[in-house]
């Protein structure tokens, strides 16, 4: 479904992506593990057409990415949950709900949308009043990820959906990742948690300075013991 052959790219003069290339299949959850700065993020943003400068091939169901303005790319089936979440803090969690589907392929579908949400989490139901902004990092985490989900994605790009959260609430989060891949939705994970990265995905990369490193299955790089000592401190 996803496609990204020989992809390099950065900001400014500087490269900070090397000859990147991975694919993801229709409803599979894939991992990009690799330490600070290894360019995690900037694989995201060149998908979703926010890295300044790139060059390559990225195909989404064999239209070209690379002809694409970002605010195109959502309404292709593409959505992005960033790292750090983003949300619009003075507005409602409804509000930046709503947001999400202004790229959507079928705008007229949100409040339908919305539903598919609020059934996903129950609480963003309860807060939909809420300024976004007084909600715990948890809550807010949920918005990010609901806000992706009002555009009817084929594929979730998530950037560090547990970074600052507590244990209890990772797991939440981890769960509804689960659920989302469960309606058949694909997800690009970025974690820098490789051991729930690697459990709930089915195949993974590892990126190092920008270049790709190592690829395969799950349960293969659970057992490398490069990726064990890097990534899963044993
Ligand atoms: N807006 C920017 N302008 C210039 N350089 C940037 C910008 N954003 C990131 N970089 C540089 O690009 C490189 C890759 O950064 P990136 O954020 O993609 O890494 P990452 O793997 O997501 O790291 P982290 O784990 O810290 O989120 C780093 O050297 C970083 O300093
Ligand atoms: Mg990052």
């Amino acid at each position: 479904m996803l496609d990204v052959q020989g992809l390099s790219g950065g900001y400014g003069g500087i490269d900070v992506l090397h000859d990147v290339s991975i694919s993801v299949e229709a409803g599979e959850t894939v991992t990009i593990l690799g330490a600070n700065t290894a360019g995690k993020s900037s694989l995201m943003r060149a998908i979703s057409g926010l890295l300044p400068r790139v060059s390559g091939r990225i195909t989404f169901i064999g239209a070209d990415l690379s002809a694409q303005a970002a605010h195109d790319i959502p309404g292709l089936g593409i959505a992005h949950v960033p790292e750090g979440r983003h949300v619009f803090k003075e507005m409602s969690v409804e509000q930046n709900l709503m947001c999400g589907a202004y790229c959507a392929r079928d705008r007229g579908d949100a409040r339908a949308r919305l539903d598919v949400v609020f059934d996903l989490f129950p609480r963003l139901m309860e807060r939909r009043k809420q300024a976004a902004g007084s909600m715990s990092g948890g809550e807010q985490q949920m918005v990010a990820i609901g806000r992706a989900m009002m555009s009817d994605p084929s594929l979730i790009l998530m950037d560090e959906p547990s970074l600052g959260l507590a244990p209890i609430v990772v797991d939440s989060v981890h769960e509804a990742m689960g659920r989302i891949n469960a309606l058949g939705v694909a997800i690009l994970l970025v974690e820098q948690n490789a051991v729930m990265a690697l459990s709930v995905a089915r195949r993974g990369y590892v990126l190092e300075s920008g270049r790709l490193v190592l690829s395969g299955d799950a349960a293969a790089l659970r057992d490398d013991p490069g990726v064990k000592r890097a990534y899963l401190g044993v």
